[in-house]
This record gives C-alpha cells, sequence and structure tokens, in this order.
C-alpha cells in the first residue's frame, strides 16, 4: 500500500488562499507518484477544494466533526456533511483535546460517527512532556486507543487510521527519536490486537515532519505515512515531503 501523507493545515488559509495554496501544490507535485496526499484545511475551505480537486489525485479531510447526526450544535459539522467533501476526518488531535476540552468519551462518539458515515478517521493518540518523562507514553496511548475505540466493532476498527503525535514533539521542532517512536508504536500494534484481534490498517507519525526527517519516520517499522503541521504550510515544504517518500 503507497505511503498516506496528511497535511493538517490547521487554522491557517481563507479559501481564496486555500486555493492559490491547491494550485502550486499541484503543480509542485504534477508527476509524483507513490503516495496518498491528503490535505486538511479549515471547514470552510472544504467545499470549494473539494470542485477543484475532484479530478485531481489530491484528497481532502476535515480537521474536526461532531458526533450528532444534526441538530442545535451551534458552530459544528456533523460527518454527513462531510460526506462528499472529504473522505478523511482528523479525530481527537490534541489541540482539540487540550484547547477545547474534547475528553474522550467524545472522542470515541466522534469516531463512531466518522466511520458511521463512510468515512475514515485518523484518530490522533500521544502522551506529554510530563507523561514522557515519568515513563507513561505507552500507558497514555493504550488508555487512549481503549477509549477511544470503544463503541466501534472490529470490522469497524478495521478502517481506522491512527497516528502517534507525542505532543511535546509537535509545531517546535523538538523532534522525536526513533527509538522513543518505536516502542509507543508498538504499543499501538498491541494494543489494536488485544483490543480488535487486528493489525493498525495505517499507522501514522506526526510531530515536527519535515523534508530532512520525513524518511527517517517512515523507515521506522510499522510506519505508513505521516501527519504534517507547519511544514505543510508552505506547499514547496510540502512537496518535498511527498517527494521524498514517493
Ligand atoms: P507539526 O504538527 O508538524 O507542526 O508538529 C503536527 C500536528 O499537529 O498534526
Amino acid at each position: 500500500m503507497s505511503k498516506l501523507i496528511v497535511a493538517n493545515l490547521k487554522m491557517h488559509f481563507s479559501p481564496a488562499e486555500a486555493q492559490v495554496y491547491v494550485e502550486h501544490l499541484l503543480a509542485d507535485l504534477s508527476g509524483v507518484g507513490g503516495a496518498e496526499v491528503v490535505l486538511c484545511p479549515p471547514a470552510i475551505d472544504l467545499f470549494p477544494l473539494a470542485e477543484r480537486l475532484k479530478d485531481s489525485p489530491l484528497k481532502l479531510g476535515a480537521q474536526n466533526v461532531y458526533c450528532e447526526d444534526e441538530g442545535a450544535f451551534t458552530g459544528e459539522t456533523a460527518a454527513a456533511m462531510l460526506k462528499g467533501l472529504a473522505d478523511y476526518v482528523i479525530v481527537g488531535h490534541s489541540e482539540r483535546r487540550q484547547i477545547f476540552h474534547e475528553d474522550d468519551k467524545l472522542i470515541a462518539k466522534k469516531v463512531a460517527a466518522v466511520i458511521r458515515h463512510d468515512l475514515v478517521p485518523i484518530l490522533c493518540v500521544g502522551e506529554n512532556l510530563l507523561q514522557r518523562e515519568q515513563g507513561h507514553s505507552t500507558r497514555v496511548v493504550t488508555g487512549q486507543l481503549e477509549a477511544n475505540l470503544a463503541e466501534l466493532t472490529t470490522t469497524e476498527a478495521k478502517k481506522v487510521v491512527i497516528a502517534y503525535e507525542p505532543i511535546w514533539a509537535i509545531g517546535n521542532d523538538n523532534f522525536a527519536k526513533p527509538d522513543e517512536v518505536t516502542p509507543v508504536v508498538r504499543a499501538i500494534q498491541d494494543t489494536m490486537r488485544n483490543l480488535f484481534d487486528l493489525e493498525v490498517s495505517r499507522l501514522l507519525y506526526g510531530g515536527s515532519v519535515a523534508a530532512d526527517n520525513a524518511k527517517a519516520y517512515l523507515n521506522l517499522s510499522g510506519i505508513d505515512g505521516l501527519l504534517v503541521g507547519h511544514s505543510s504550510l508552505n506547499h514547496a515544504k510540502f512537496a518535498m515531503i511527498v517527494k521524498a517518500v514517493s
């Protein structure tokens, strides 16, 4: 299976800016194959980008979703509304957990909603610096998986993409070393076997991924792709990451 490279554009780019970005990226990646590339822009950009990208190899994902299908939930977007615009949905990003106080129960409901509407959840898990320093990384990530996948059957769990993003390595060029990543990757694989008796569909690494370290993370056993934040904001830098793995 080809590597999955996901750009988390976070709260950057208006619809007009996103369209300019995409034109540049399409040009940068013209003729480049070998990776599945997914852009996750702000929700407001999904509609114009879906129009533009419908005959292109680039796919779209949402950065968030609400767990209910419709109703009085001011400011939220339902999974059903993303259908036809996005293929993937990021769920449980550490910024959602920390800044917006999303708890494991809500995240479990969101994962289930995404699956119910036949989209692919990219479930983010990862420990903070204190948890890492106290030696609790694998325990934290295992607990997140147990709680966040609690509403799924085995068939549904098979569809979930898991992104391991150590919070201390996000957005700061504080790179995680391979020997810091590998034990957690193993714990994720073990947890999926214990919970569902299956292999992770795809396991991504995220946290200050850039063109010069992308390959090293992808070469780690068990890693099937990357979730890229700040290095995806510049189309040329993001294209270099895609090219590095293609
Ligand atoms: P970063 O972000 O690449 O800027 O560390 C990754 C993420 O938050 O998904």
